[in-house]
């Protein structure tokens, strides 16, 4: 063999070489979850964020992730936004441990219960910055929570239903799911509210699993049980949906008063018809912006308070606007 095909014949050996690791190394790292398919644009970022909502395409969570998204490009940030098709904890909890493998700079999502999150955030927030959204894992060690006082704005309710109903009701209680923190204070706050009202019962709750649907099932059971039941109080943003739907369906709306949560477009349409009287307006919007800032903080090691607390009203039928200007937030 001339000297000129032995460097030849050499230098094809070492590209082949060179050519098998990369295959390798690579394939391995896509296997690993190493990398996320958002990669390929990550030189155009500062910060690479995952948002975790209960579940993707719930009206509320669309707005937490709007407000999410603005800020995210306002700030340079790649924001994604990975959960659930319909709510569920053990999804829930999977995404989440799915996103921690990938490396992101930071993750947010709720704190549903204390036994399933707590000890997976205490173990993520070693590495990855956590921050709690919309419901708080206050025994964890996540960085911040940021949202509603879930037990104010249970008790906000309260006190509406008492001088809404002039003190004199049998109240049932549809809440999106009793294990879950957020949920559970909801109900509390409303509970401490009307406790010393002579004329307020609470005659039932059950829970909806975050589903119109099933609210409305549970309120039309409900409503079969016990007949003398005459106000609703529904804890998550399609609780008072449900329960308005099956109210118009098989009841008298004028009989029946009902206070719900959140000010999605179904909910304002219904207190424009009168079914729902009122409502705990939450800012999910601002919950989704802020929290983007304060994980930005959290990057480049500046203080931030270890909670936030978003503003939480009452909106009545008097305060909603006649058209879609205002109350279709
Ligand atoms: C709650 C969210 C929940 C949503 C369900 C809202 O009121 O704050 O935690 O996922 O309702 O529809």
């Amino acid at each position: 063999m001339s000297k000129l095909s032995i460097t030849a014949y050499t230098f094809g050996i070492i590209c082949f070489i060179i050519c098998c690791s990369m295959a390798i190394f690579y394939g391995f790292k896509f296997l690993s979850n190493d990398v996320t398919l958002e990669e390929e644009s990550m030189e155009d970022y500062k910060y690479h964020f995952v948002l975790v909502p209960e579940e993707l395409d719930n009206d509320y969570w669309r707005l937490v992730e709007a407000g999410a998204q603005k800020a995210a490009k306002e700030h340079n940030v790649l924001l994604e936004y990975i959960g659930p098709e319909q709510a569920d904890n053990d999804i829930h909890i999977k995404t989440i441990e799915k996103v921690a493998a990938a490396k992101v700079d930071g993750i947010f999502t709720q704190g549903l219960n204390n036994e399933q999150f707590t000890p997976l955030i205490n173990q993520i927030v070693e590495k990855i910055p956590v921050i709690t959204v919309d419901t708080d894992a206050s025994s964890s060690n996540r960085v911040a929570y940021i949202g509603t006082d879930n037990y104010y704005a249970g008790y906000l309710a309260g006190k509406a239903l008492i001088e809404d109903t002039k003190g004199k009701a049998n109240v049932a209680i549809i809440a999106g799911n009793l294990e879950a923190n957020h949920q559970q204070q909801r109900v509390d706050g409303f509970k401490e509210a009307v406790k010393d009202e002579q004329g307020i019962e609470i005659i039932a709750i059950e829970e909806s699993k975050i589903s119109r649907v099933r609210a409305a099932e549970k309120a039309y059971l409900i409503l079969s049980e016990h007949p003398e039941v005459n106000a609703f109080y529904g804890t998550s943003a399609l609780d008072g949906i449900g329960i308005a739907r099956m109210i118009e369906k098989y009841d008298q709306p004028s009989r029946i008063y009902v206070i719900g949560f959140d000010t999605l477009p179904e909910t304002i349409d219904y207190m424009r018809k009168g079914t729902i009287e009122a409502t705990v307006a939450q800012e999910p919007e601002e919950m989704g912006y802020k929290s983007i800032k304060m994980m930005i903080n959290v990057s480049k090691g500046k203080y931030v308070p270890s909670i936030v607390h978003t503003n939480t009203s009452i909106l009545r039928v008097k305060d909603v606007p006649l058209n879609d200007e205002k109350g279709d937030k």
